[in-house]
């Protein structure tokens, strides 16, 4: 299949595409490069083997998008194009909005010009918002508590509006708990720039000596430990999670389904610190201090629907996810000497 990745240089549409293209699809990427580097296409083809299309391009140019579309003879995209950060998105909603809602709004009039309905969008754990009950199911009510959420939220709306006025659509919203670690070769993994906001790449940074010591949010939740809990999946899983949706939307009759993709698992703050402790050999410097406004105390996913509909269950351990998140780690620290 010929399949279009909107953020296809990000840290999960890379990975995807290394899966993608490993199971034989054709892949093509999109992206503005506001948050990831074109060099990502050359790490993808030393990987893969394949030289894959790079457009650099926005998600906003409806005519570049469907142009790319035509070109490449488009049959289904995954959507990862969008802005994360939660605190700018508290600081900026409107840039927020109209990168993620605007951004697949056009996305949708390109698809819709050409005659493509395949769409899996990339949807998030932060849609449910203040747990109701534990784990979250598909059926948990919705809420998101910052705009962000919000902005991934909107989507899913206009998605299900989308799929009941058009039964032909194919959509699959895929929420994601919290991806973390990197691809086996060390060549792609998530690099932020500056200071990183999330858990993972934090204590990479603070292991790898280039930060001085972690600061954990919060020691007083209702936890076992005390620390924030959450259920960290390997971004490989999570691009294995993507192939399966796309071969269960070819098969389904249903125009749209929501499905978390997770490991069910739980690992506080504090747990994570110390499996990566032991995966990297180094030791991680932290120090306890107050919450960090808007967390939850603790969540986690429901990941029978994954299951039964998609035929998909996270097979990698917290140890692999450390494990790869440093090999990447010390590899992309020797490349960028
Ligand atoms: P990322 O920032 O690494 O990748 C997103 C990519 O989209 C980047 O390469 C960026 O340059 C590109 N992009 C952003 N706006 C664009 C635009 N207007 N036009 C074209 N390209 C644009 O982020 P990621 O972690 O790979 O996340 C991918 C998707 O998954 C995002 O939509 C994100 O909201 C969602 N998500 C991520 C997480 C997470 O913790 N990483 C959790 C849940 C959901
Ligand atoms: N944490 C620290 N110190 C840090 C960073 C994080 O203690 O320096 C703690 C947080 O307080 C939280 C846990 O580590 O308890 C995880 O925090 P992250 O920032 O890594 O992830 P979040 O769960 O806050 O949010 C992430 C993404 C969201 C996405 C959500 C989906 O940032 O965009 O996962 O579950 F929506």
């Amino acid at each position: 299949m010929n399949i279009l990745l909107t953020g296809g240089t990000g840290y999960i549409g890379s990975h995807t595409a290394a899966t993608l293209v490993a199971a034989g699809h054709r892949v093509i990427l999109y992206d503005n490069l506001c948050n990831s580097q074109a060099s990502v296409a050359d790490r993808l083809q030393t990987i893969t083997g394949h030289a894959l299309p790079l457009v650099v391009g926005d998600i906003r140019d409806t005519a570049l998008l469907s142009k790319t579309l035509t070109t490449h003879q488009i049959e289904a995209v995954i959507h990862f194009a969008g802005l994360k950060a939660v605190g700018d998105s508290v600081k900026d909603p409107v840039t927020y909005f109209d990168n993620n809602v605007g951004g697949t709004i056009s996305l949708l009039q390109a698809m819709k010009a050409v005659g493509i309905k395949t769409l899996v969008f990339s949807s998030s754990a932060t849609v449910y918002g203040v747990p109701h009950y534990l784990p979250y199911d598909e059926k948990h009510p919705t809420g998101a508590i910052n705009p962000y959420g919000r902005s991934k939220l909107h989507v899913e709306e206009l998605l299900s509006d989308l799929a009941h006025a058009d039964a032909g659509w194919r959509i699959a919203c895929l929420r994601y708990f919290n991806p973390v670690g990197a691809h086996d070769s060390g060549l792609i993994g998530e690099d932020p720039s500056g200071i990183p906001n999330n858990l993972m790449p934090y204590v990479a940074r603070v292991a790898s000596k280039a930060l001085p010591q972690l600061t954990i949010f919060g020691s007083d939740y209702d936890t076992p430990d005390g620390t924030g809990v959450r259920d960290y999946v390997h971004v490989m899983d999570l691009a294995e999670g993507h192939l399966a949706a796309l071969i269960s939307l070819s098969k389904g009759d249903s125009p749209i389904r929501y499905t978390n993709l997770g490991t069910g698992i739980g690992i506080s703050v504090l747990q994570l610190v110390d499996a990566f402790q032991r995966a990297s050999g180094q030791t991680v410097p932290h120090i306890l201090a107050a919450r960090r406004p808007g967390d939850l105390p603790a969540y986690y996913a429901d990941v029978a629907k994954a299951k039964a509909e998609l035929g998909w269950t996270a097979k990698r351990t917290l140890e692999d996810m450390c494990e790869s998140t440093w090999h990447f780690q010390v590899t992309s620290r020797h490349a960028n000497k």
